[in-house]
């Protein structure tokens, strides 16, 4: 079977891999791919946002299975447009991606079906939300309510700075009509976690536990990142804790989206803050973690396209995941200046050293190839991950990979994984 991957990151390079390894898979294509995806699938020049020219493709080459990587597709209805053309596809529907599509949407959700999560009000306007900020005091989070590529959600430690994230949303809008609205919301403490589930509208099947670093510095300093690395298991989630998670959370969640009649077919990700061994809903996305996908993906133990097919057809409740017993992590080079602007098009030099190591495979995110040579093309460019026997051999073997690899700025945070350690003595 011809499968299709749409997207271009470290995420979706991930999948192109695993499903390379399915035996039910001939060949994979992937729209629009990148340097590395490139010697691994056929990458093809459509921009995900095309979705007509998707299922034009897709129809065409007579693609098996579709699976999509990024939230905007999803929330712009690339699954309904493949479903109502026959084809077969992976990933939420226009209305089960509101879950990440609007903060609103998920804030009201998990108040009316009781699923744990901070206190908030919504607004229309700056005044009321200002009040709001006076009345209930900094710390506190502003967020849009639509998408602003990972920059909507401003925490802010006082109310002055609160009252610019209203002006930057609502006023500037700097993220266009994401700003019509605005959630006001409870600043949460504690320890954040990546908590996925394949969901195929009923049956909830969880991933391992994962665990990413947003922060660009070291010791969780600086701007928030796409993510700047991630790791599986993370032992921050115990085994109480995941159960209380399925409980309380992504099955409730499953069901709520059933009774709103926007069943939730594809993998939800739950972001998670973790306080004195209770957990809340921080952000719900639609899709795989980028960079989570790396490390998760590293250590399913199994047929990634039959558990697609298996979402896709309703029967997931037949399926089980297996993990390899080991831990992996991602470490994400990044263009120096990222999560602010950077310059595009450095040399990068050591891919074939890094990748020949054991255990190790370089993902490419940010990477255009130039005059036959891997060059630079984005913020985030590469995600270095390597399984290893345990958390710190995992560490010890991505760095080693990190080492090798060269180009003029690059950046990564030197304390991936280094929060499960406590958890280890
Ligand atoms: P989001 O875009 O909602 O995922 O938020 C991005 C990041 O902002 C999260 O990963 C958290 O680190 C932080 N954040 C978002 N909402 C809150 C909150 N209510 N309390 C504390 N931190 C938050
Ligand atoms: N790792 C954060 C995200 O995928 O949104």
């Amino acid at each position: 079977m011809k499968v299709l991957i749409v997207g271009g990151g470290g995420r979706e390079h991930s999948l192109v891999w695993k499903l390379n390894q399915s035996a039910g898979v001939d060949k994979v294509y992937c729209a629009p791919g990148n340097a590395g995806i490139s010697r691994e699938a056929e990458v093809v020049p459509i921009e995900v946002t095309d979705i007509p020219a998707l299922v034009d493709f897709a129809r065409k080459e007579e693609i098996g299975l579709t699976a999509v990587g990024p939230e905007l597709p999803l929330t712009l209805g690339i699954v309904d447009a493949f479903e109502d053309a026959g084809l077969r596809i992976f990933g939420a529907s226009r209305k089960a991606a509101e879950i990440e599509g609007s903060k609103v949407f998920t804030k009201n959700l998990l108040a009316k079906y009781d699923i744990p999560t901070g206190f908030y009000e919504v607004f229309d306007t700056p005044g009321p939300a200002r009040e709001y900020i006076r009345k209930m005091g900094a710390p506190i989070v502003v967020k849009a309510d639509g998408l602003a590529a990972g920059k909507g959600a401003i925490v802010c430690q006082t109310i002055e700075e609160a009252d610019e994230a209203v002006k930057i949303i609502m006023e500037d809008r700097q993220f266009g009509d994401a700003g019509d609205r605005v959630v006001v919301e409870e600043f949460l403490t504690g320890e954040e976690a990546s908590f996925l589930a394949f969901s195929d509208g009923r049956t909830v099947l969880p991933l391992a536990t994962s665990q990413d670093h947003k922060p660009i510095f070291d010791g969780d300093k600086g701007p928030n990142t796409g993510g700047m690395g991630a790791y599986s298991p993370a032992p921050v989630v115990t085994d109480e804790l995941f159960h209380q998670v399925m409980d309380r959370i992504m099955i409730p969640t499953i069901q709520a989206m059933a009774a709103e009649g926007r069943p939730y077919k594809g993998v939800l990700y739950a972001g998670l803050m973790i306080e004195d061994g209770v957990a809340r809903v921080l952000e719900f996305n639609a899709r795989f973690g980028d960079p989570e996908a790396q490390p998760l993906l590293m250590r399913l133990d199994g047929d990634l396209e039959s558990i697609m097919e298996a979402v896709i057809d309703e029967r997931l409740d037949e399926v089980s995941l297996n993990w390899h017993d080991d831990a992996s992590i991602c470490v994400v080079m990044a263009s120096g200046g990222y999560p602010g602007s950077y310059e595009k098009g450095k040399v990068i030099s050591g891919l074939e050293e890094a990748e020949a190591m054991e255990d190790v495979k370089v993902f490419h995110a940010g990477t255009a190839e130039k005059d036959g040579r891997v060059v630079t093309s984005g913020g985030r460019v590469l995600g270095v991950t390597a399984r290893g026997s345990d958390i710190p051999d995992a560490i010890s073997r991505a760095y080693r990979a990190c080492d090798a690899i060269h180009w003029d700025g690059a950046q990564y945070r030197r304390d991936i994984g280094a929060k499960a350690l406590k958890y280890l003595k």
